[in-house]
């Protein structure tokens, strides 16, 4: 069976569409302000992973950025779960998928008050295969995590803990660490030099026999990054929340990222220089195990599967 992704059916402000027809507006403040919020949930096995967590972060970004959609918290949860059941028949047993969310203020009106709509919200909600072989080599390999020389936006400006469209801090970071390593993966530096986080996933790293990753005040609150944590508690590994520095990567035994595509994602190497023994370290894999047992689904086999299919 092949993933046809142009059969996965669109909701968008209360239709089901396919792909091609579903449009939003050139005058949606998703083009004109770029105020889209989001989320991306994974399946594994076909279920949703934590929806209920992306969905309470999605309604807090839209809270703080005073974005309504008219519709519950139970209501978004309802149609993302007829979305996914519409478009599983399409997708491979042995495949899954994101569930996105985009919701932007709606129409704009060209006017002097950017907060003025001339609609309700704009609501998509959309499924797309996972495509994981970008990062099947970094499971046994790890990566190469790099500084950008661009800060993050301080909190005081944007709160990191709200999930928007509006990328392009990130994505300047990510096009500068590729500039040293056209395979690294930005650790990007707050404004006081402490590590935040990457375009689009947590960091953690393993030293002093703790597990650490910084406050989610300047990073966002990782669905990934909590449910690691949950399962370093499982696992009796002890775990600190924790400013930390690029001396406290440099110096650390194991590093990793942490997002919904790939779940955890080791790194090897910082700024040139190995990571520990510059392997990937028993900790990591313990965590990547007890997540793949914790979800039934070898985690890293999947990846490694996209690549020959890819
Ligand atoms: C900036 C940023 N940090 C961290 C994450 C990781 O969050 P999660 O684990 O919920 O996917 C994301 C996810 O897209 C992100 O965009």
């Amino acid at each position: 069976m092949k993933h046809d992704a142009s059969k996965h059916l669109v909701y968008l402000n209360g239709e089901m569409l396919p792909p091609d027809q579903a449009r939003i507006s050139v005058f949606d403040t998703a083009v004109t302000l770029g105020d889209t919020m989001t989320e991306s949930t994974r399946t594994f096995g076909h279920k949703p992973f934590k929806l209920e967590r992306h969905i309470d972060r999605l309604y807090k970004s839209l809270k703080v950025s005073r974005i309504d959609t008219g519709l519950s918290p139970v209501e978004m949860s309802e149609i993302t779960l007829q979305v996914l059941e519409t478009n599983l028949p399409h997708v491979p047993p042995e495949e899954d998928v994101w569930i996105t969310h985009n919701v932007s203020r709606g129409m704009g009106a060209a006017a002097a008050d950017p907060t003025l709509q001339r609609s309700p919200a704009t609501v998509i909600i959309h499924t797309t295969p996972m495509i994981l072989s970008d990062w099947a080599s970094f499971y046994t390999e790890g990566c190469h995590a790099v500084t950008p020389f661009s800060r993050a936006i301080p909190t005081q400006s944007l709160d990191a803990r709200i999930k928007h469209r509006s990328r392009l801090a990130y994505t300047l970071a990510e096009a500068e660490v590729k500039l040293v390593d056209p395979q690294a993966q930005s650790v990007i530096l707050d404004t006081d030099g402490n590590v935040t986080e990457n375009k689009g996933g947590n960091f953690f790293i393993y030293a002093d026999g703790r597990l650490k990753t910084p406050h989610a005040r300047g990073a966002l609150a990782g669905v990934s990054r909590e449910t690691v944590l949950e399962l370093a508690a499982d696992l009796s590994i002890p775990t600190q929340i924790t400013d930390f520095q690029p001396y406290d990567i440099y110096t650390a035994d194991e590093a990793f990222f942490t997002s919904t595509p790939y779940c955890i994602m080791p790194a090897t190497k910082f700024n040139g220089l190995p990571v520990g023994d510059g392997a990937v370290g028993p900790i990591t894999h313990r965590l990547l195990q007890a997540w793949s047992d914790m979800v039934g689904l070898d985690i890293v086999a999947q990846a490694q599967r996209h690549v020959s299919i890819t």
